[in-house]
């Protein structure tokens, strides 16, 4: 079939998340030493949903066929992801991450530090092999967005310490956290696709929203997720006293001796905590509000794509896309 611009091959999730990992698990980091990068292979090794690189490949592919340079920057993101990850579980103090030890519980923090550090190097390096015509903005979009996740990660340890979070605060925090990387992926995928400002800028609008949904699903199954399946601690947020958004309603709606069990819950240590608070957020009826809420973020999400100015059948990969992650396990 001859090739023009309404015939380039459209991929769904599954298929660009096997032909990225395929170029993904060539080795990035040398063999010595030994130390510093055995963790981080074993880190890579396994594997996650390789969510990010795909929403980049996939919103390419809304414009055409993968550019080139997609690969290199898909790379690099899910290398910065992999960096915050890791050090992620060093602040969280988590000793599970999918299904295995994370890094500084198997290793050291010291080595998980520079472990985290070399792997966002290494992110670096293939944002640097991309065309010239196109590094610098691609560049100061993925710093931009560096920052952005310092400043939320640094904004979900404050909260730990405050009983008054808002829900304002709290989606502020998350978006920082984790909707500006998903954001960014889909744009940086616009970009090498030679996207329009007006499609550009609904796909990082878009991607925010996906990111709080994704979010409100990872907080939910922190609390009620089968830990076999999510790969994390049970309960690790309720332990951490992190003001998820199950945590700021449960505060909100709880009243009378509820509200005075929780506080204490959250000042104390209780052996049992993670179960009471879990009765608590069941009797107040969290989990089918979250429901709700992420729904109505995927909606927000689904209709910024639609107002894109792109062949409808080419947005049904991502739209799908969108929809399978609310209901993820894991
Ligand atoms: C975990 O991200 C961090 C959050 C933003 C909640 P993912 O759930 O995408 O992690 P992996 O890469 O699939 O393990
Ligand atoms: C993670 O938030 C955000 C980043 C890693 C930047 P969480 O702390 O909720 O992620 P998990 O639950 O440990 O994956
Ligand atoms: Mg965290
Ligand atoms: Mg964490
Ligand atoms: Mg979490």
């Amino acid at each position: 079939m001859p090739k023009n611009r309404y015939f380039w091959i459209m991929h769904t999730f599954e298929e660009l998340s096997t032909l990225f990992s395929e170029t993904f698990e060539k080795t990035h980091f040398p063999k010595e030493p030994q130390t510093l990068y055995e963790p981080n292979n074993y880190f890579l090794s396994l594997g996650g949903k390789r969510l990010r690189p795909v929403l980049c490949l996939m919103a390419n592919e809304l414009f055409g066929d993968i550019h080139p340079d997609a690969w290199n920057v898909a790379t690099a993101i899910e290398l910065f992801h992999n960096f915050t990850l890791i050090h992620d579980d060093i602040m969280d103090k988590a000793p599970l991450r999918r299904g295995r030890q994370t890094v500084h519980s198997k290793y050291s923090e010291s080595t998980a530090i520079l472990a985290g550090d070399v792997m966002m190097i290494r992110a670096y390096e293939y944002i640097s092999r991309i065309d010239l015509a196109l590094v610098q903005r691609i560049l100061e979009l993925f710093n931009h967005t560096a920052v952005a996740v310092c400043e939320g990660q640094q904004l979900d340890m404050d909260y730990e310490q405050r009983s008054n979070v808002t829900m304002e605060e709290y989606l502020e925090m998350i978006t920082q956290k984790t909707s500006v990387l998903l954001a960014a992926s889909l744009q940086m995928g616009g970009i090498l696709g030679g996207g329009s400002y007006g499609n550009l800028d609904l796909l990082y609008q878009a991607g925010k929203k996906i990111g709080l949904a994704f979010q409100v699903q990872d907080d939910y199954l922190d609390a009620f997720g089968d830990p076999e399946k999510f790969g994390k601690q049970a309960g690790g947020d309720i332990l951490a006293n992190k003001k998820t958004f199950l945590l700021i309603k449960a505060l909100e709606d709880a009243r009378g001796g509820q509200k005075e069990e929780l506080d204490a819950l959250l000042a104390g240590n209780d052996p049992d905590k993670v179960n009471r608070v879990l009765d608590i957020y069941r009797s107040c009826k969290i989990d089918d509000w979250a429901i709700r809420l992420k729904h109505q973020f995927l909606n927000e999400a689904l209709r910024h794509f639609d107002d894109m100015a792109v062949v409808s059948k080419r947005k049904l990969p991502l739209k799908e896309l969108a929809q399978q992650l609310v209901k993820r396990e894991n």
